[in-house]
């Protein structure tokens, strides 16, 4: 159990320092040769490059591609429902998610109620999750009502959930801290149309992730293999 606890907030972290620290990564390669050069126009450094390879520089890398599309909904101080898209976010422990987050309405209510809710962007949700990151709900105050969509207050956390959504996480505020939101996930709930035999059927939910490449989203494929079990082949 320790382990996996480790593992995961290993992960997490690595996967969140990637984000914010890769631009001042620099290769330790012993494959890379020296006449092969490239300049990054953000850092104004030379970069070395792998034969076969081409570079991007940190400016253009992908970071932790594909990304999720998790969607953060708050209330405001009249109790009006706000959402917003974050694609910069993961898993931080069994129990904890995070978030990289920009000055947003949603921060200013997160300080406010210290809660919030994630749910997942899905195929059938493309176009109103798309405007939740286009537009603020400091310049469009109905934003969630404008694409039609409705909300229930959470019962065990101050945020409300949305309907729409058929997956959610109800979290409280761990910290709030140069721009990393940590919260910790006290209740998921399901609706019954994503669940096969009581579980989360991720092909029911078909979830959307982020393609920073094509800067698109892409829905979730097939299961390619299975977890802690396709690599045994070497093992045996
Ligand atoms: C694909 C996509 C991913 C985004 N990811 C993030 C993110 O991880 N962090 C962030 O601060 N803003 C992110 N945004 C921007 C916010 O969703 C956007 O600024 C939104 O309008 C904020 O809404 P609010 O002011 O109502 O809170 C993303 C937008 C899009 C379209």
């Amino acid at each position: 159990m320790k382990l996996f606890k480790l593992f995961y907030r290993a992960a997490a972290v690595a996967a969140v320092v990637a984000v914010l620290a890769l631009a001042g990564c620099k290769t330790n390669n012993p494959n890379v040769t020296n006449n092969q050069k490239s300049t990054d126009m953000s850092t104004q450094q030379t970069l070395n490059e792998v034969a076969d390879r081409k570079n991007f520089g940190p400016q253009h890398a992908l970071m932790t591609t594909p990304q999720p599309c998790v969607m953060i909904a708050t209330w405001d101080k009249d109790h009006t429902p706000d959402v917003m898209m974050a694609a910069w976010a993961g898993q931080y422990d069994y129990n904890q998610i995070v978030v990289s987050l920009s000055k947003h309405k949603t921060t200013d209510n997160l300080e406010l109620t210290g809660a919030f809710t994630v749910s997942f962007a899905d195929i059938h949700t493309v176009a109103e999750s798309d405007y939740f990151g286009l537009v603020s709900g400091n310049d469009v105050p109905d934003k969630v009502a404008r694409v039609g969509f409705t909300v229930t207050p959470s019962p065990n956390v101050d945020a409300p959930i949305v309907n729409e959504y058929p997956l959610t996480l109800e979290c409280k505020v761990v910290s709030f801290a140069d721009g990393i939101l940590v919260g910790e996930v006290v209740n998921m709930s399901a609706a019954e149309r994503i669940l096969t035999d009581g579980k989360i059927d991720l092909a029911k939910l078909q979830p959307i992730v982020f393609d920073a490449a094509a800067m698109a989203y892409r829905s979730v494929g097939d299961i390619v293999g299975k977890a802690w079990g396709a690599g045994k082949v070497f093992t045996e």
